[in-house]
């Protein structure tokens, strides 16, 4: 597969993947795929079993727990790793609030990579830490 060199520099200008060279970031691209989603599409939902990490390359998607809008997520913001990282699933739902294209990666390519490049692991905990600050200084209801 020749890959798409737009993906791999999508890829490259996010924090997450920035510590990846050039051929890391292609191999990458090459290991994922994209996805597109209409307004009001459900990616992730709540108590399923999670088989996939994503990025968002375009667009705006909501984290939502029952009524509750837990995060706004938008280009270069990913979502998904939690139930990749403990196996339990999904947290909560996670839904297209316009048009939009995600790079996702299936659980052992994103397993495979974070063992081959572990200082990938640094910026995720970084932002489960925030998070998860988030989430204990929102009000409970
Ligand atoms: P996962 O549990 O696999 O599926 C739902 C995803 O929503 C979860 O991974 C996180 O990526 C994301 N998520 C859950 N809770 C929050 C939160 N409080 N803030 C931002 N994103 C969240």
């Amino acid at each position: 597969m020749a890959g798409n060199p737009d993906i791999a520099a999508a890829l490259g200008s996010v924090p997450f993947f920035s510590g990846l060279n050039a051929k890391q970031l292609k191999m990458v691209a090459e290991s994922g795929k994209e996805l597109s989603y209409k307004t009001g599409d459900v990616i992730v939902q709540e108590g399923t079993m999670g088989v996939g990490f994503y990025m968002v390359i375009n667009g705006k998607v909501e984290v939502r727990k029952g009524s509750k809008v837990l995060a706004t997520l938008a280009k270069g913001q990913f979502f998904g790793e939690m139930s990749l990282i403990d196996e339990q699933p999904r947290s909560a739902d996670v839904v297209a609030i316009i048009p939009t294209e995600c790079f996702s990666l299936s659980t052992w390519v994103f397993s495979a990579l974070v063992r081959q490049h572990p200082e990938l692991a640094l910026p995720m905990l970084k932002e489960l830490a925030k998070r998860l600050r988030a989430a204990q200084s929102s009000p409970t209801s």
